[in-house]
């Protein structure tokens, strides 16, 4: 074979597999779809997770080729139920929403219902009689990740043999899931177990700055020798918490346990450092299956209506160092 047509069929070659390789990178049979609009009503940016939650709905809807309405409403319902009335009106395709609270959409839900228009539910869920308002729900098992909580609590007292410990509970937001049902799935777990008395619960809105204002007022009510286990709803407030403590010479990890939830780079590398004892991982990464289910959805599927991610836990148990770089 001569030279030249050799080269030649070496770079058509070259071609075919990049072309594959693009092809196989992106996700799964997008037909009409790259005219579908979704409208996304996020509740804010309070945290770490938030943003990685917003980065990952953004770069799941460029990958799947759909337009993206985004709408932050900066911690306020009325403004998430005026982006979601703004959604009908434009007649979106789909919407998606994280409620920053349980009630209160019953009314804008039958509004889209009425418009034809399907809703996913995503990371948190709101409190209806009515499951036709949704057609689907997206996010983590929030009962499952207080248990881990409440699970970890009892193996480190069991490891310690700790007779009893006080534990102050910092929670996120009011009449928000994960702050109902991490505080039910904890409760359950250390049920009937004498050795533990949950002083207080306050409730620091997922937010650090409300962690540490939390964390002073409980060092200031108990003392540091009163409080032998904080058990705080998410990292963010737990790193407020940490701020505080360390300035009052309190070693977190050591003079008391620390249980987060999250799993925000951040919060796993104090708990590297031996700062927090356990984080219950919850995942933001959820703008994937999300526009997967909007595919779905576009192409007439029937899709199933509870989705939750695998999630797992990380403590001073565990050997974290093979564990990858969080993104969050
Ligand atoms: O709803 C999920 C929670 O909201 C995350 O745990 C928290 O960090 C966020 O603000």
């Amino acid at each position: 074979m001569k030279h030249s047509v050799r080269i030649a069929l070496a770079l058509l070659l070259a071609l075919c597999c990049a072309l594959m390789t693009a092809c196989a990178a992106k996700p799964a049979s997008p037909t009409s779809q790259s005219a579908l609009v979704v409208g996304f009503s996020q509740l804010g940016a309070e945290s770490g997770w938030r943003i990685g939650n917003t980065a990952s709905m953004e770069q799941a809807a460029q990958e799947w080729g759909f337009g993206l309405m985004l709408d932050n409403a900066n911690q306020r319902q009325d403004k998430q139920i005026a982006a979601i009335r703004s959604f009908i009106s434009y007649q979106v395709d789909v919407i998606v929403f994280s409620p920053i609270v349980e009630t209160g959409w019953n009314n804008v839900l039958t509004e889209a219902k009425n418009a034809g228009i399907p809703v996913i539910i995503m990371d948190r869920m709101i409190e209806t009689d009515d499951d036709d308002l949704y057609t689907a729900y997206i996010g983590a098992d929030f009962l499952a990740e207080g248990k881990k909580a409440g699970e970890f609590l009892i193996k480190k007292a069991d490891a310690m043999g700790a007779e009893h410990l006080n534990v102050v509970e910092i929670t996120g937001t009011e009449a928000s899931t994960p702050m109902r049902e991490r505080q039910a799935g904890f409760m359950q777990a250390i049920e009937g177990d004498d050795r533990f008395t949950v002083i207080e619960s306050v409730n620091g809105d997922f937010l650090r700055s409300k962690g540490e204002e939390c964390m002073r007022h409980l060092l200031e009510t108990y003392g540091p020798e009163g409080i032998d286990v904080i058990y705080s709803h998410n990292d963010e407030m737990t790193l407020g918490a940490l701020d505080v403590l360390e300035s009052a010479g309190v070693k977190p990890g050591k003079d008391v346990i620390l249980i987060s939830v999250d799993g925000q780079q951040e919060a796993v590398d104090a708990l590297r450092e031996g700062r927090i004892n356990c984080i219950v991982e919850c995942t933001p990464d959820l703008g994937g299956k999300v526009m997967e289910m909007v595919d779905a959805l576009s192409r007439g599927e029937t899709v199933p209506k509870q989705n939750h991610p695998e999630e797992t836990s990380f403590s001073e148990f565990d050997d974290l160092s093979g564990l990858a770089p969080r993104g969050y």
